[in-house]
Order: C-alpha cells, then sequence, then structure tokens
C-alpha cells in the first residue's frame, strides 16, 4: 500500500517536474514571439505607432490587436494588420514568429525591400504585402514557403525578375498569386518540371514581362483567374493553354504583343479552345495588333459571358450574327479595328446589353432600328464608320441611354424627335453627318444633357430653338458648320453651365444677346462666319472666364478697347468685320471727338494741382495700412487664429457691400461652379474673398451652403482654405474667406499674359504635397469624413509664400460611413446622389456609370492634376475631347515614350538657377510624378492608392529635392571628372 503510495507520489512529483519544464519552455517561445514583435514595431515610424498602442507588457501577447495565438496560448500563428496606416520598413526579426500561419501586412505604406528571412517561416499558408511601397526584388528565399497557399505582393514598386524558385518549389500548394502592378521583368519562370496544380488565381496584370505565356501553365487546370493583362509578353494567344482549364471565369490579356495563329491571320483555334470552358464570364484581348476575322465560333463560347474587349486590333471582316447567343452579354467593344460589313440586327438579341462600341471601323449599311429592343443599352459608340441612313426612330426606347456617339457616319434624314425620350442622355453627338432639317425642340430641351451636345457639321436649318435655354447642365454645345439661321435667342443665358459655345459656319443674324457674356463659367465662345451685326456687348469684355473668343466674319461694328477678356485676343479673332474699331493691334483706330480732348486737358491740370496735396495727405495712410496688414490676424495657416475670429459669427450685408464697392465688378476676382467671389477690405484692414453663392445654381444641389459651413467649421488644416465668417439672408448667401495673394493655382499654370508658367518644379512639388495632405487630411482625419468631388487647379489657392490651399467644397459631400466617428446625424447629405459631380476631364470614369461620389473619385481627380501639371495640358484640352483623355494619353507613352514630356517639363520648370547637369533630379521626380498619376487615374477605383499613401509618397519626394546634401551627392556623380 505504502509502495503503491511512493509510486503515485513518484509519478505525481514527476508530471509536475514536467509541466513546470513544458510551461518555461512554452514561455520561452512566447518571449520568442514577443521579442520579434516589439523589433517589428520598432520599424514603424513613431507618429504610425499608435495603432499598436496595446503592444506593451502589461498586456498578454495574444491579446494584442492583430495578433493571434493557437489554441494553446503558446505560439503566435496570426499577424493581421492590414489597412492600419502603417509606415516604415518591415523587420527581418518577424521571421522568428515561426508558427506564423498567416501575415496579412496589405494596404499600409511600408517601405524598403521584403526582408528574405521571411523564407524561413515555413508554417506560413496566408502572406500578403501587397498595396505598400515595397521595392527591390521578390526574394528567392520565399521559395521555402512550401506551405504557402495565398501570395500577394501585387501594387507594389517591386522590381527585377521573378525568381525561379517562387513558381517552382516542388510540392506548391498555391492557390492564389497576386505580383500585379509593380515592375517585374523578364520572363514568367514556370519550368515545364514545374507545376502550380492548385493554382486558381494567376495575377502578373502592369508589369514588363516578357516572352510567352510559359506551356508549364497548362498544368494548372483549376484555374480561373488569368490576368497578364498590360506587359510585353509576345507569342501566338495561349490556346493549347486556356484549352486545359474548364474552370476558367475571366481571362485579360489585352495591351500585350500577342499574335494569333497562321502568321497573325487566324483566331479560330483559339476561340475553340475557349468554348469548354462553361463558367467563362470575360474575355479581354484589346490592344495586341491581333489579325483574323472573328470567328463564328464566338457564339458557342460560354452563356455566362458578361464582357468581351477586342477594341484597337487588326480583326477584319465583318461581326457574325451568331455572337446573339451570348444572351448574358453586356460589353461588347470593337472599336477600332478594320470590320466591314453591316451591324447583323441579331446583335440586338442580346437584351442585357449595356455598352456597345463599335467605332473607329468600317462598318456600312444602316443602323438597325432593333438596337431599340436592348432596353438595358447605357453606351451606344458607332463613331468613325460608313453608317448609312437615318438615325432609328426606335431609339425612344431606351431609356437608360446615356452616351450616343454617332460622329463621323455618312447619315442622313433628320434627328428624331422620339430621341427626346432617352430622358437620361448626357452626351449627344451626330456631328460629321448629313444630317439636316431643323434641330427639334424635344431634342433641345433634353435637361439630362449634362456633359455636351455636337451636332456640328451636318446641314441642319432653322432657328436655334429658345428650349436650348432648359439645358441648364450642359457644359459644351457645339452647333457650328450647319445651316441655321435666325437670332441668338438671349436665353442662352440660362444655361449656367456652359463652358464651350460654338455656333460658327451658320447664317444667323441680329446682334449678340448681353446675356451670353453673363455665362458665368464660358471659356470658350466662337460665332465667327455669320451674319451678325451691331456692337459686341460689353459683358463679353468684362467676363472673367472668357479665354477664346472668335467673332470674325460677321457684320459686327462699333468701338472694341484691348481690355479684360479680349487684352489676350489679336485681330485674328475679329478680322472680316468692316465696321469694328478699337485698340486691337492691327484694327484701324476709332474716330476721336471732341469732348475727349477737353476732358483730357482738364485731367491734366487737375492732376497737377491735387497730386502734391494728396500725396502729403493720403501717403502716410497708406504707409500705416501697410504697416497693419503685415501683422493683420488672418496672415498664415495657424489654426487657432482662424477659430478666433469665429467669435463673431456672422457679418452684415451692408458690411461686406463696404467691403467689395457694392460687388462692383473691378473686385471680381474669380467665379466657381456655384458662385463669384470678389475681394474686399473690412474696416480693419482685413483682406477677404467674399464667394456669394448664385443662388440660382445653388438650387440645383439644395444644401450647398449649408454643407460648405458645415465642413468649413470642422475642418482644420493647414492646406484647407478656412472661413472667417458667413453671411446668410434669405436671398443673399456668402461665405468670408481670407483673401490669397497669388490667386489660385490655375493662373499660374496658365497665365493670360506671357509664356512661362512662372512656378519652378520645387514650388510646384510643394503645391502637390500642401494639396494631398489637405485631401488625405479630409478623407482620413477630419472629424467627418469629407468627399471634395471637384478637385481642379482653379479650385487651389496660393496664400503670400505659396502654400496651396483647397477650397470649394461646394459640392463636396460628407461621408457618413459605418466607422463610428463619422455616425454623426448632421453628416449624413445622402439627397445629394445623382447631382452632377466634378469637372470635366477630373471626373473619375465610374462617376460616368452613376457610382456615388468616393474618396478614390478624388483620388482620381488628384492624378488628372499631376499629370497636368507635368505636361502643361488642361484634361479638357480639343485633343482630349472624344475618346482618349489626358491619363491615357501619358500612359500611351508610358515606360518607354515619356522622354519628350519629361524634358519639356524639365524646360519649363527647372529652376533657372540650376546648371543644366542637375537635370537628372528633376528627370527622376517627374517621372515619379508621373508614375503616382497614372496610379491614381487607374481605371479600376479599389487599386488606386488612397490619399493617405498619396500624400506620404509627396512629402518623401518633396524631402528629395529640398535636401540641398542630396542635390550636392547628385551634383558630384553627374559631374565629369
Ligand atoms: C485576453 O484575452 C482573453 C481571451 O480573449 C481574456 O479572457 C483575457 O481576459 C484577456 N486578458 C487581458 C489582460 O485583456
Ligand atoms: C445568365 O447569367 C445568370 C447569372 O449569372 C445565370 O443564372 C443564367 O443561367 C445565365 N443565362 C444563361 C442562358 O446561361
Ligand atoms: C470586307 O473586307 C474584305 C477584305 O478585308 C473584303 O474582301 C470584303 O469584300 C469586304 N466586305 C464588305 C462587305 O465590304
Amino acid at each position: 500500500m505504502l509502495g503503491f503510495y511512493r509510486f503515485s507520489m513518484f509519478s505525481f512529483l514527476c508530471f509536475i517536474i514536467f509541466k513546470a519544464v513544458a510551461l518555461t519552455q512554452e514561455s520561452v517561445q512566447l518571449e520568442r514571439d514577443r521579442a520579434a514583435l516589439l523589433s517589428f514595431k520598432s520599424g514603424i515610424v513613431s507618429d504610425a505607432q499608435h495603432v499598436l498602442d496595446d503592444w506593451t507588457s502589461s498586456i498578454p501577447v495574444c491579446n494584442w490587436s492583430g495578433i493571434k495565438c493557437n489554441n494553446g496560448r503558446d505560439r503566435v500563428v496570426e499577424l493581421d494588420l492590414s489597412g492600419r496606416s502603417l509606415r516604415g520598413t518591415i523587420s527581418p526579426f518577424l521571421a522568428n514568429l515561426s508558427s506564423l500561419t498567416v501575415l496579412d501586412l496589405s494596404r499600409n505604406s511600408f517601405q524598403g525591400d521584403i526582408p528574405p528571412k521571411l523564407g524561413f517561416l515555413m508554417q506560413l499558408t496566408e502572406l500578403s504585402l501587397s498595396s505598400n511601397l515595397l521595392q527591390g526584388n521578390i526574394p528567392s528565399e520565399l521559395g521555402f514557403l512550401h506551405k504557402l497557399v495565398y501570395l500577394d505582393l501585387g501594387s507594389n514598386r517591386l522590381n527585377g525578375q521573378l525568381p525561379d524558385s517562387l513558381f517552382c518549389n516542388g510540392s506548391s500548394s498555391l492557390q492564389y498569386i497576386d505580383l500585379s502592378n509593380n515592375s517585374l521583368s523578364g520572363e514568367i519562370p514556370l519550368k515545364n518540371e514545374c507545376e502550380l496544380k492548385e493554382l486558381r488565381f494567376f495575377l502578373l496584370w502592369s508589369n514588363r514581362l516578357v516572352g510567352r505565356v510559359p506551356p508549364a501553365l497548362s498544368n494548372s487546370s483549376k484555374l480561373e483567374w488569368l490576368d497578364l493583362e498590360s506587359n510585353m509578353l509576345t507569342g501566338e494567344l495561349p490556346s493549347d493553354i486556356v484549352r486545359k482549364m474548364p474552370l476558367l471565369q475571366f481571362l485579360y490579356l489585352s495591351y500585350n504583343d500577342f499574335v494569333s495563329h497562321n502568321d497573325n491571320t487566324n483566331l479560330e483555334p483559339f476561340f475553340n479552345s475557349l468554348v469548354n470552358s462553361s463558367n467563362f464570364q470575360e474575355l479581354e484581348l484589346a490592344g495586341n495588333n491581333l489579325g483574323g476575322k472573328i470567328p463564328y465560333s464566338i457564339g458557342d463560347l460560354s452563356t455566362n459571358l458578361v464582357q468581351i474587349h477586342l477594341h484597337e486590333n487588326l480583326i477584319f471582316g465583318s461581326i457574325p450574327p451568331h455572337i446573339s447567343k451570348l444572351v448574358n452579354l453586356t460589353l461588347l467593344n470593337l472599336s477600332s479595328n478594320l470590320l466591314n460589313g453591316t451591324i447583323p440586327p441579331e446583335l440586338c438579341r442580346m437584351g442585357k446589353l449595356e455598352r456597345v462600341l463599335l467605332s473607329d471601323n468600317s462598318l456600312s449599311g444602316e443602323i438597325p432600328s432593333a438596337f431599340g429592343d436592348t432596353s438595358h443599352l447605357g453606351l451606344l459608340d458607332l463613331s468613325k464608320n460608313k453608317l448609312t441612313g437615318s438615325i432609328p426612330d426606335s431609339f425612344a426606347n431606351l431609356s437608360q441611354l446615356r452616351r450616343l456617339l454617332l460622329y463621323e457616319n455618312q447619315l442622313s434624314g433628320t434627328i428624331p424627335p422620339s430621341l427626346g425620350k432617352c430622358v437620361n442622355l448626357e452626351i449627344l453627338d451626330l456631328s460629321h453627318n448629313q444630317i439636316s432639317g431643323v434641330l427639334p425642340h424635344e431634342i433641345s430641351g433634353l435637361r439630362s444633357l449634362k456633359l455636351y451636345l455636337n451636332l456640328s457639321s451636318n446641314h441642319l436649318s432653322g432657328p436655334l430653338p429658345m428650349e436650348l435655354s432648359k439645358m441648364d447642365m450642359v457644359l459644351a454645345i457645339d452647333l457650328s458648320s450647319n445651316n441655321l439661321s435666325g437670332t441668338l435667342p438671349s436665353q442662352l443665358g440660362n444655361c449656367i453651365a456652359l463652358e464651350y459655345l460654338n455656333l460658327s459656319g451658320n447664317f444667323l443674324q441680329g446682334p449678340l444677346p448681353v446675356s451670353i457674356g453673363k455665362l458665368p463659367y464660358l471659356g470658350q465662345f466662337d460665332v465667327s462666319s455669320n451674319h451678325l451685326i451691331g456692337e459686341i456687348p460689353l459683358t463679353l469684355q468684362a467676363s472673367p472666364t472668357l479665354k477664346h473668343l472668335n467673332f470674325s466674319f460677321n457684320n459686327f461694328s462699333g468701338n472694341v478697347s484691348n481690355k479684360g477678356a479680349f487684352s489676350s485676343l489679336s485681330m485674328d479673332s475679329f478680322l472680316g468685320n468692316s465696321g469694328l474699331c478699337g485698340s486691337i493691334i492691327g484694327m484701324p483706330n476709332c474716330r476721336k471727338k471732341h469732348h475727349i480732348h477737353h476732358l483730357f486737358i482738364v485731367t491734366i491740370l487737375l492732376s497737377l494741382f491735387v497730386t502734391p496735396i494728396l500725396c502729403i495727405f493720403i501717403y502716410p495712410l497708406i504707409l500705416r495700412s501697410n504697416f497693419q496688414r503685415k501683422f493683420a490676424i488672418f496672415n498664415k495657416g495657424d489654426l487657432e487664429e482662424g477659430s478666433k475670429n469665429l467669435k463673431h459669427p456672422t457679418i452684415s450685408y451692408q458690411q461686406l457691400i463696404n467691403a467689395t464697392g457694392g460687388f462692383s465688378p473691378s473686385s471680381l476676382i474669380g467665379s466657381g461652379r456655384f458662385g463669384h467671389v470678389y475681394k474686399g477690405v473690412l474696416q480693419d484692414n482685413t483682406r477677404i474673398a467674399v464667394k456669394v453663392l448664385d443662388l440660382k445654381a445653388a438650387e440645383m444641389i439644395s444644401g450647398s451652403f449649408k454643407r460648405e459651413c458645415q465642413i468649413l467649421r470642422k475642418t482644420r488644416h493647414r492646406n484647407l482654405i478656412r472661413i472667417i465668417t458667413i453671411c446668410s439672408r434669405p436671398d443673399f448667401k456668402a461665405l468670408v474667406l481670407p483673401l490669397m495673394s497669388n490667386g489660385s493655382l490655375d493662373r499660374h499654370l496658365y497665365p493670360s499674359h506671357g509664356l512661362n508658367c512662372g512656378l519652378n518644379l520645387i514650388q510646384l512639388v510643394s503645391i502637390c504635397s500642401d494639396v494631398a495632405e489637405g485631401m488625405a487630411y479630409l478623407h482620413h482625419h477630419s472629424p467627418v469624413r469629407v468627399v471634395h468631388c471637384d478637385l481642379k487647379p482653379s479650385n487651389i489657392l496660393l496664400d503670400d509664400d505659396l502654400t496651396a490651399l483647397v477650397t470649394d467644397f461646394g459640392i463636396a459631400r460628407l461621408n457618413s460611413n459605418n466607422n463610428s466617428n463619422f455616425a454623426n446625424d448632421s453628416t449624413s447629405f445622402s439627397s445629394t446622389e445623382g447631382l452632377l459631380c466634378g469637372s470635366v476631364g477630373y471626373i473619375a470614369p465610374e462617376y460616368g456609370l452613376g457610382r456615388p461620389a468616393s474618396t478614390q473619385g478624388d483620388v482620381f481627380s488628384f492624378g488628372v492634376l499631376l499629370l497636368e501639371i507635368i505636361t502643361g495640358r488642361r484634361p479638357t484640352d480639343v485633343l482630349f475631347q472624344r475618346g482618349s483623355s489626358l491619363h491615357e494619353w501619358v500612359k500611351s507613352h508610358y515606360p518607354s515614350r515619356l522622354e519628350p514630356i519629361v524634358e519639356q517639363a524639365v524646360d519649363r520648370h527647372a529652376p533657372p538657377t540650376f546648371p543644366k547637369h542637375r537635370n537628372k533630379v528633376w528627370v527622376t521626380v517627374i517621372l515619379e510624378l508621373i508614375e503616382l498619376g497614372l496610379m491614381c487615374t487607374q481605371y479600376n477605383p479599389s487599386t488606386r492608392p488612397s490619399m493617405q499613401d498619396v500624400a506620404h509618397e509627396i512629402g518623401r519626394l518633396k524631402g528629395y529635392i529640398s535636401n540641398p546634401s542630396f542635390l550636392l551627392l547628385e551634383e558630384e556623380v553627374d559631374q565629369p571628372k
């Protein structure tokens, strides 16, 4: 009995000892994990560390945020810190977390290299470092990760070749590989003996990969998603590979250098190889210069197919009617090919079609009236073909139609009035056809047209309909080169959003209405080659927005001065008007009248006597006011000072009248989309800008004033304009803001006089950085999240020392998302859905598709702004009016043909004091800005960087060029010894 007791005692002791040893063992391991994590934390820059506030000794490691332990709570198995705004480098000590199965640091701003030691994390099944700023090569050590199922390194700045080991490590369990959107080069290293049998997603788009699609990929028979778009891959379309992929759903091969079979003449084998993929949904082969006909078998592809992109190739022949068996197709893009024959009416049996683009081919015959059956159609682009006949009446059924582009065909007949039933039409372009008859009032009354109406170069006759005045959202109207007659209705002045109006080359008579000069955003106005008479209204000259004007070849008469909007015009704008005289160079002088001489003499006499007196009395006053201005309270971006002044909550209408000289035209300094801006001086000498909201325009966006005030009051940032006070009466609403001495960025980029932009690259980078900081604050840090919605150079103001301030939140939207910080009642403005957002050229493409305003939309506009600054071209340039856009134009030069753009930018913006050999620095900076601009303007909103990333990146660039020692280093390297 005793023996047994002793034995039990012994075994119990053994048990205790064993347990204690195990415990210490465990805590040693967890200790190691803790040390590795703390070392990781120390690699994060301090102002981002607050995210990891709970990573302290008082809290168990397993309870730290982003950490998951195993069941025994003795090892860290998951580290997930995605989207936490972390900045810094990735510590190699993470490799000590030897039980880690999941490492997710995606959507942060990590810089530097990927530590090769991560290859020692043998238990890892999921590694995601996507959407950071990582650079350097992909370490070959990652090939040691035999258990890896999910690998995502997309959207970084990785370069160099893909290591062989990555796809070839013996027993690959990889199901998901995403290396897209980097700068990776070389071939895809998938050797024949390597098999990725489990692979379902293979994403390598937007890199610099060359060579063929490796045949060994055909072993990946579970592949569902293959995206190799935008590389430099060559060879025949990979028929033999895709044939082995019955589960394929998405195949993207656009923008490479693939060819079709039999010396680029036969597409049939490739389409045949896809016939058995019964889940197939999207096919993209655009921009490859593929030759051949569209094979009959295209109709035998899966009926699940939703999108086909074959544009920008060399595909010839006709469109096979058999394609209509693809009943689920929503998008068909065959534009910019060599297609001929007629448009098969069967096409319209695909009842789900939303976007049909057949432009820039040689299609002939009539437009099938069956298009009226495609009730979901939103975009129909048949431009640049050889289509004849008239526009079918059946378009009236297309209630979803937003864009109808039929320009550059041989269409005849009249414009069917029934088109007026397309109540969602935003763009109607029928220009360059042979359309005759009158402009039906049903069309001219289309209130929905908010982008443009182009009917130019046709045979339209009759008068301009009065109903044109209903188009109060349209930005551009072009009716030039027709046979229109009658007078210009003064109601045109109601088209308040108009920026472009071209009526040239018609038979219009009578005088120009005064109201046209009052259009608040009109920048271009052409009435040349008509029969107009009378004087040119003074309102045109007084317009602050008009830049391009053409009055030539009419019968205008009277006196024209070279002031205001006319100061930049030459005689070319006035040719062929024998009755005009005045001070434009080349124009005959007007006959002077006598009383002017008298007045002149009186003035001289007066000034002789009065000036000395004025000097004695007034000069000290001016001196004093200058002195006070220097110490005025609203000088620079000090937040506290701004709020101090809000203790005067409102200002009276009379005070504003006094400050602005009764809102005199001479104090008008600009116009935003929804109001005019006047400069003024308050009694205490504060220089102010008074933004008077145009009530008529503001009606369109109810709550705009309230919204802007709310936003301005809640935001505090050195790069956002601060509100001084407001004036609000039922019939008058104005915001009072500090006057920015240097005006808007727009004025500096496009000065009306002189050729040079004036700002150097250091200043421009600093301005971009300021704007990015201000926007990042709006998106990520302000008390209410704000989507600006209308970011463009005229909404960026510059103060004394060229600090940029973002302004004009008139149509900004507050974004109440599910984050509790934002769940504040006063911040929901959902009623703004569907309102015109942004300005042409800067609008994100998804807005056209009815997506709501988003921070990604702002990122897009910012990207356009960057490219605009670099190229010196407005995104609204005529060059970009149709089809292509500024960012697409730049992208088409990227990366190998950028040199002229870069050189031109260096010439324009390199600081004059800098010797030429330092140009290398500027080239680097400009290239980085272009890349950033292209990243921001990516088509897919979700792949654009966040404003915070952008701000961070430009901040880095700003630091780089403002660091003199770096420039010095660069200089030494460059100088020939
Ligand atoms: C840590 O988490 C565990 C389980 O989630 C919980 O029971 C424990 O109270 C937490 N400890 C601390 C100090 O938060
Ligand atoms: C069309 O697509 C829907 C949804 O993907 C699917 O349910 C349906 O079966 C498809 N139609 C045909 C004829 O394949
Ligand atoms: C289309 O073009 C081909 C040559 O590419 C030509 O042989 C054929 O006759 C044309 N068809 C029509 C209808 O014009």
